[in-house]
């Protein structure tokens, strides 16, 4: 089996599943926005201060494009990933993709006050998360071999899930 790629909006536990998920299947782990922070020597959140949304855009597609060398992994991708067709294409093509799927309310419950996710920090992150995750989700519902809904779920739940629909969906 080639790559499971972990995708679906901010704060759905992506980082955190798919650290147990590789445990569990005995894969590394590659997160892509650990990717482009190792290349560039910069936090995302100062990519997106020092050169917006757009160059951070092209650094991520770069990063994903890179793992077509790598080695069989679980890769939590970050949560803009699926806005570009040619990500979507390179995703389907390099693995299976699984979807967490999250509500606005519980993404902003998770990560909406820590300051790391600049499409949310701000006076208008409420509104940002509502609008962004309606625009997205026929994105990573388009892309998505599987779909887990995480809402009540812990990550341990939420990754007990996702193995066993690999099974039966991605051998
Ligand atoms: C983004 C999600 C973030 C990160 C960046 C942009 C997005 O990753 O890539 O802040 O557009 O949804 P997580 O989904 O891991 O938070």
């Amino acid at each position: 089996m080639s790559h499971i790629f972990l995708v679906g909006f901010m704060g759905a536990g992506k980082t955190t599943v798919a650290r147990l998920l590789a445990e569990r299947l005995d894969r590394p782990c590659i997160d892509v926005d650990e990717i482009i922070e190792a290349e560039t020597g910069r936090s995302v959140r100062e990519i997106f201060e020092a050169e917006g949304e757009s160059a951070f855009r092209a650094l991520e597609s770069a990063a994903l494009l890179s793992l077509q060398k790598a080695q069989p992994s679980v890769v939590a991708c970050g949560g803009g990933i699926v806005t570009r067709d040619e990500n979507r294409s390179v995703l389907k093509r390099l693995g299976c993709v699984v979807y967490l799927k999250v509500s606005a309310g519980e993404t902003l419950a998770r990560v909406g006050a820590d300051g790391t996710r600049p499409l949310l920090s701000g006076p208008g992150g409420v509104l940002a998360a509502t609008s962004l995750l309606e625009a997205r989700e026929s994105l990573y519902a388009a892309v998505a071999d599987i779909s887990v809904d995480t809402v009540g779920l812990s990550a341990e739940q939420v990754a007990d899930q996702v193995a066993s629909a690999i099974e039966g969906s991605c051998a």
